[in-house]
């Protein structure tokens, strides 16, 4: 589904070469991977690149075995409309926005008509029928990390990318919320790639890749 093939990203800092190296990875339909590493071994870095938010110095990124990472500015910003989902570890969510207008987001932007039903239905997938007219500020953090999957999965993207999502919560909120990323994976055929040192996360995960100075490590 998704594929990296030998990225690299690199950024010169007084002298010093930061970034990832040479990082080829495929993560396939359903399934959940981790990416994991120690901070600053370029996990945002990666996820920037697979997202289409930032071009690789060298490499390639393929969806669906369609190289998508040279397109132009216009198309990489549709497929990231249309195709990829992300969820960040601060949420992200428009605070003067309702939870149920913040998914419909994605779906009005991308011009679908059923952008309302669509959202009520994400919302209550994700357990939060009854909180779809809270706002950020009114919602848990666990809540509200619920309301940002549903609005990454608004249009149906091929890709989720997640960038250390349990980060801002505690264990109680985070292993409920990987359960549900998991399972999501599952039932819509999504990628899931998840940024995290977090050991719940690798737990869950279908496969684990290590990072470390932004190169892979060999699987054990
Ligand atoms: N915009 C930038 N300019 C210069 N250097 C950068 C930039 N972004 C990242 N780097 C460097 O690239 C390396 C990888 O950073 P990255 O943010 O990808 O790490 P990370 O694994 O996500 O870390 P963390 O777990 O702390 O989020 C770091 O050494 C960082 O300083
Ligand atoms: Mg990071």
């Amino acid at each position: 589904m998704l594929e990296l093939r030998n990225i690299t990203r690199t950024y010169e800092l007084g002298g010093e070469r930061a970034g990832v190296f040479g990082v080829s990875l495929a993560v396939a339909a359903g399934t959940v991977a981790a990416l994991a590493g120690p901070s600053g071994s370029g996990k945002t870095t990666l996820l920037q690149v697979a997202g289409l938010l930032d071009v690789p110095d060298e490499g390639e990124v393929l969806l669906e075995g369609r190289l998508i990472s040279n397109l132009p500015e216009r198309e990489r910003c549709a497929l990231r409309l249309e195709r990829l989902g992300f969820v960040f570890q601060s949420f992200n969510l428009v605070p003067v926005l309702d939870a149920l207008e913040n998914v419909m987001l994605p779906l009005q932007l991308a011009g679908r008509p059923e952008a309302r039903e669509r959202a009520e239905h994400l919302l209550a997938r994700v357990g939060l029928a009854d909180r779809r007219h809270h706002r950020p500020g009114q919602l848990s953090g666990g809540q509200q990390q619920r309301v940002a999957i549903a609005r990454a999965l608004a249009n149906d993207p091929k890709v989720v990318l997640a960038d250390e999502p349990t980060a801002a919560l505690d264990h109680a909120h985070g292993e409920p919320l990987l359960d549900l990323m998991a399972r999501l994976a599952r039932e819509t055929g999504a990628a899931f790639l998840i940024a995290s040192h977090d050991p719940m996360v690798l737990d869950r995960a279908d496969e684990v890749h290590r990072l470390r100075d932004g190169r892979l490590e060999a699987a054990p």
